[in-house]
């Protein structure tokens, strides 16, 4: 699998907080039902692993990384859990180092021209770009884009859906991230149908501003 071809198909990719395991795979069906092809669930909570567990061992078609990976003591655990990548707030050599023995596709997380220069040099060229609406946003991308080209980010962190098709329209940009779908109280609440409504809104916006690309 390519990862970077396949996050830039999808556009779009959920962060899930999580607090109930259970919720899981209907949380799963409803993101599916919205057209949404891959999430990010997050380690800020303890139902974070087993969720991804539940997720990966079952049949619905979703691509579940794991996020907020911020020790290289946690790598074995998604790797067992079926993560297919995982996604930093930031970078470390020896967060680094373990995705790499893992074999697990890391996106470090980056806001400064040293901190992408410092992850190309690690060998991660698909990073994410976090808070990304604290650090510039679109006008980040642009400007990173001129002197390092080679980089591409998955941004996340405050980004509206006013914001999307000029997210989108740059060319560094792999896919981008947001809580907005999925938020930690509709979950908690269960409430599939918003959810499914919010992800099918937010892919409608994707599709008119990268009409090229394949939605799942
Ligand atoms: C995060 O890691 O919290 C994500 O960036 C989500 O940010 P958002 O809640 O601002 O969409």
């Amino acid at each position: 699998m390519n990862l970077e071809a396949t996050l830039r198909k999808l556009s779009y990719v959920p962060v899930i907080e999580i607090d109930h395991a259970d919720d899981a795979l209907p949380l799963a069906e409803a993101l599916v039902a919205g057209g949404i092809g891959c999430i990010e669930v997050t380690l800020r909570t303890a139902a974070g692993l087993p969720s991804i567990k539940a997720i990966a061992a079952s049949n619905v078609p979703l691509m579940v990384g794991v996020g907020t990976v911020t020790r290289a003591e946690q790598v074995a655990a998604c790797v067992d859990a079926g993560a297919k990548f995982a996604v930093s707030p930031g970078f470390t050599d020896a967060l680094g180092a373990a995705c790499r023995s893992a074999s697990l596709p890391l996106l470090p997380g980056t806001v400064t021209p040293s901190e992408v220069l410092r992850a190309l040099d690690a060998g991660f060229t698909m990073l994410k770009f976090f808070p990304a609406s604290l650090y510039g946003g679109v006008a980040w991308l642009k400007a990173i884009y001129g002197p390092i080209p080679q980089a591409t980010f998955c941004p996340t962190g405050g980004i509206q859906d006013a914001d999307i098709p000029a997210y989108l329209a740059c060319p560094n940009l792999a896919a981008f991230g947001s809580s907005a779908v999925a938020p930690r109280a509709l979950i908690a609440e269960k409430n599939w149908s918003e959810i499914t409504a919010r992800a099918t809104k937010l892919m409608a916006v994707v599709r008119s501003a990268r009409p090229l690309h394949r939605q799942c």
